[in-house]
């Protein structure tokens, strides 16, 4: 070997540990440490190189392997079919030449090749084997020849599935699919692992703070489980857990998107009638796949689904083609790594590299400070990301961030963009460790450090103008009262013109005031006054929510109002009449009645219902006649599109006294307005009608099965 062949050698080696050492982290510890758009750039780097130096390829290399091996918790399983890769393509060029050598090879030149395109779903890889028709064995890819016995949790996840459907069922089947958990509700299981982890620094607070007697009483609070970084990993730690109970409490989908090998049965002759012979068995299969023609149809596909990626319900990380036919698939073959009949083609990354240039505190509803990186701006996920959130004192210390350095954001779809990791190596020499200040930014008042000095918020209370703002938007927010537009500027605005001071006064407002600030105009000033109006009726655990109260997040909300159905009551409640209720525990149950003591809450509440707020929670009970329902005896519109089928949401409705109907008239009580409804929401609004999302609406309808 001369010295430069030393060289390649040696940069193919570093090349092959660095992704050996990524592998495991992905794979085997659910925790990635790189993004994938620089696995990616790391593995393209170590292909060229081994293609310009053959003799240095080996069987063990990165190139030539899928995944990471098994994990000794699981038993093995060995795939009798191995558990292949995708190629991957970044470019239009290399969708081109891999069309172009489909057709060489398939000797159709010049003919277009049938396709099937479908979404590359981000979760986990598993293989299913059904014997008879019955689930017999699940596994994870592993090392794409030995993969982790995961039947029991699998069994978890496909409830009915397990037992395949109809006359025509195979001897032996192994279908393979990837296993996900919807974007909301891995957002929600975060949220539910954040409001935990702030219940629990409060309490560990006033456990630090307690004396000998107290803590017995108290008990010391247990440390809840971290969030998940994204929905994959969510997911593949959801499904490789050693506690299939613990796999059933999480929310996940499994699709199907091939089948390896079946036995006695005869496979339709293309990829897509597969799919469709599996459906018809019962399996969830892959969903807005299409056939399309040649490398056009594919492109097409993929900018519309690139389009598309930020609102589907899944995590998307690009798309997949597979030439239909099958005797063509197996004409086509494979390497030792991935199949020669499909393609991956890759969306742009969510997660890109930039440079933070200030770090700065944000202050919060309740007077938390958050720290936020600006950052040079970068292009990411389909946007321009200026701003990530640093979460707390800890992550800063966790990252260790610096002004100056050089990191990794993450933003996908809505979720607020954040830093994932720091290239130290590329650190500028002067960069110095960030320190929190001892004073508030916005009003000047000290900041208290809770949880050894974590958690950090401004002691001002509403002297704060940021935590008045912070306030009003939240009320203002979906979830809560649901005003359309009330944006940040705006409230802003407001609170510097005095126009308003607290959420009360949002109800006094007129439209001339409104009017007077800038980039308002009459329309947008009479729509905004409307809105605030027509949502005056909330259902009690949204008003709870939207007050709010520390530490009451929605679901706790939703718990209150369930106990307690009316304001007054929860008003009234006493911290152990409250620690009562199932999920409230004394930290929460203080929270709240610290916050109703609070006289300045109470006339804040006042003047609400004096506004004519109201938040009825029906007392019905379920055998109940249903006159007392909040639907009972009115007269509902439905219109627009809503996610569940409109004849459902019309029983629902029925079975609780009201009377259906598709149009708006005077005689109308609400419209339950979906997606598109155009028209008819004008005409409500003309008359002054209450309109509902499907949330609300939902919420409505519940609160009555609640109680
Ligand atoms: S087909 C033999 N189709 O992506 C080919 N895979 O990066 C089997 N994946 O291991 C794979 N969506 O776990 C196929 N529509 C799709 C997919 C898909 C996601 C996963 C799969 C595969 C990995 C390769």
């Amino acid at each position: 070997m001369n010295s430069a062949q030393r060289k390649i050698a040696a940069k193919i080696v570093a090349l092959r540990e660095q992704l050996e050492y990524h592998n495991y982290c992905y794979h085997h510890l659910d925790n990635p440490q790189i993004t994938d758009g620089e696995y990616d750039r790391l593995l393209q780097e170590l292909e060229a190189l081994e293609k310009s130096h053959p003799e240095f390829v080996t069987a063990a290399s990165p190139t030539q392997k899928v995944g990471s091996a098994v994990a000794k918790t699981f038993s093995e399983v060995a795939h009798e079919v191995p558990m292949l890769s995708l190629a991957n393509a970044f470019t239009h060029e290399q969708v081109n030449s891999f069309d172009q050598r489909v057709r060489e090879r398939t000797a159709l030149e010049d003919a277009p090749i049938e396709y099937v395109a479908e979404v590359k779903l981000d979760g986990l890889a598993v293989s299913l084997r059904f014997e008879n028709g019955w689930l017999v064995r699940a596994a994870t890819r592993g090392d794409g020849r030995q993969g982790e016995n995961i039947t029991q949790n699998m069994r978890q996840v496909l409830g009915d599935a397990t037992r395949l459907q109809g006359d025509l069922i195979p001897e032996m089947m192994e279908v393979r699919g990837e296993v996900l958990m919807r974007k909301d509700r891995f957002a929600q299981l975060n949220r539910e692992r954040r409001e935990q982890q702030q219940q629990y620094a409060q309490a560990m607070a006033e456990y630090e703070q307690a004396d000998e007697t107290q803590r017995r009483q108290l008990k010391k609070p247990k440390k809840p489980e971290q969030p998940f970084v994204n929905p994959r990993n969510a997911a593949a730690g959801s499904v490789r857990q050693l506690d299939p109970q613990v796999t059933r409490s999480r929310p996940l989908n499994m699709y199907c998107h091939a089948v390896a090998e079946a036995r006695g049965a005869k496979l339709p002759p293309t990829h897509w009638e597969t799919m469709q012979w599996l459906a018809g068995m019962g399996l969830p299969v892959l969903q807005l796949s299409e056939r399309v023609i040649g490398v056009n149809g594919c492109l097409e596909y993929y900018r519309r689904m690139r389009k598309r990626r930020a609102e589907l319900p899944f995590d998307i990380d690009g798309v997949v083609y597979k030439v239909s036919r099958l005797d063509w698939q197996h004409a086509l073959g494979h390497t030792s790594r991935a199949p020669r009949w499909a393609l991956a083609h890759k969306f742009p990354a969510q997660e890109e590299r930039t440079v933070v240039e200030k770090i700065e505190l944000q202050v919060g509803r309740s007077g938390a400070i958050t720290p936020v990186a600006r950052l040079k701006p970068v292009f990411v996920g389909g946007a321009t990301v200026a701003n990530a959130t640093l979460h707390n004192r800890d992550e800063i210390e966790r990252l260790d961030v610096r002004v100056g350095d050089s990191v990794i954001v993450r933003r996908a779809g809505d979720v607020i963009p954040e830093v994932l990791s720091v290239l130290m190596a590329e650190r500028p020499p002067r960069a110095r460790k960030f320190k929190f200040p001892a004073r508030c930014p916005v009003c000047d008042s000290h900041i208290v450090y809770a949880r050894d000095g974590v958690i950090a918020s401004c002691s001002g209370g509403l002297h704060c103008a940021a935590q008045r703002k912070e306030n009003i938007k939240h009320f203002a927010s979906r979830a809560a009262m649901n005003i359309d537009g009330l944006g940040d500027k705006l409230v802003e605005q407001m609170l510097a013109q005095k126009l308003i001071n607290t959420v009360a006064d949002l109800y006094a407002l007129s439209v001339e005031q409104i009017e007077s600030l800038e980039r308002m105009a009459k329309k947008s000033a009479t729509n905004l006054l409307a809105s605030i109006h027509q949502r005056k009726r909330a259902t009690l655990a949204r008003f709870l929510y939207a007050l709010g109260i520390p530490l009451v997040g929605e679901a706790t909300a939703q718990t209150l109002a369930a106990n307690l159905p009316q304001l007054a009551k929860v008003m009234e409640a006493g911290e152990e009449a409250l620690q009562e209720i199932a999920d409230i525990g004394p930290v929460v149950a203080k929270s709240i009645v610290t916050f109703f003591r609070q006289q300045h809450n109470r006339e804040v509440i006042d003047k609400l219902l004096a506004a004519g707020v109201r938040c009825p929670q029906p007392t019905g009970r379920r055998d109940a006649s249903n006159h007392n329902h909040i639907f009972a005896d009115k007269t509902v519109a439905l219109s627009g599109a809503l996610t569940m089928p409109r004849s459902a949401a019309k029983r629902m409705l029925q079975a609780v006294g009201a009377q259906v109907t598709g149009n708006v008239s005077k005689k109308t009580d609400y419209v339950v307005a979906g997606e598109n409804a155009g028209s008819k929401v004008e005409q409500a609004e003309n008359l002054q009608i209450t309109v509902l999302d499907e949330q609300q609406f939902l919420d409505m309808i519940q609160a009555q099965l609640q109680s």
